[in-house]
């Protein structure tokens, strides 16, 4: 697929069919995220892969019946847990150096993961991100160290739907030109 397609087909699918995912499939998966950019090439991104489904019931465990992508966690063949390793990205002298603190492993470990997301999407296997757990109950589940941070959950497989496309807003709602200016009402 053309890069521009890839990211404009790709849509949150919470279905999945079993067929599991080649290998080769997920090492590209992996390198893909591998390469992303990173504050000073910290790389401070950590992947779990997970593929037994005894594992993915524990996990559910740490998720509210709420969340609508609950059940992909235990349809999919395969689900990735993506944490950090805190304490490296934003850090300058061992010193977190920004008005974000401590919080830019969030922003790499996203970059990594899309990487991911999009290249798997490009070979026709479809994803959800899942941020709505319990992420301490799923660092006591896989045994994740203290000075490490899980940020997200995200279920891969061959999509068993066709979701349509969650409106966006225009651009005119969310691009300024020189300066910020309120919309008008
Ligand atoms: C950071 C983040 C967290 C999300 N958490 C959840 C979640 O816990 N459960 C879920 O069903 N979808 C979750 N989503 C998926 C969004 O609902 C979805 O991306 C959004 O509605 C846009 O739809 P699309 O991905 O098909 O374009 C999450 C997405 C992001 C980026």
């Amino acid at each position: 697929m053309e890069t521009i397609q890839t990211i404009m087909t790709r849509r949150s699918v919470r279905k999945f069919k079993k067929d599991p995912i080649p290998d080769d499939i997920i090492e590209s998966m992996l390198q893909s995220a591998r390469f992303a950019p990173s504050w000073a090439n910290t790389q401070c991104w950590r992947f779990v892969l997970i593929k037994e489904d005894e594992t993915k019931n524990k996990l559910s465990e740490a998720f509210p019946p709420r969340n609508p992508g609950l059940p992909s966690l235990l349809m999919a063949p395969l689900v990735v847990v993506a944490f950090a390793e805190k304490f490296k990205s934003g850090y300058y002298k061992g010193e977190a150096s920004t008005d974000k603190g401590e919080y830019w492993y969030m922003f790499d470990v996203a970059l990594s993961l899309q990487n991911m997301v999009l290249t798997a999407w490009d070979k026709g296997v479809g994803s959800v991100y899942l941020g709505l757990f319990d992420a301490k109950k799923i660092k006591e589940i896989l045994e994740i160290p203290e000075n490490y941070e899980v940020v997200a959950i995200v279920p891969f497989g061959y999509p068993d739907e066709e979701p349509k496309c969650p409106p966006r807003k225009d651009l005119k709602e969310i691009v300024y030109h020189e300066k910020f200016r309120m919309l008008e009402e």
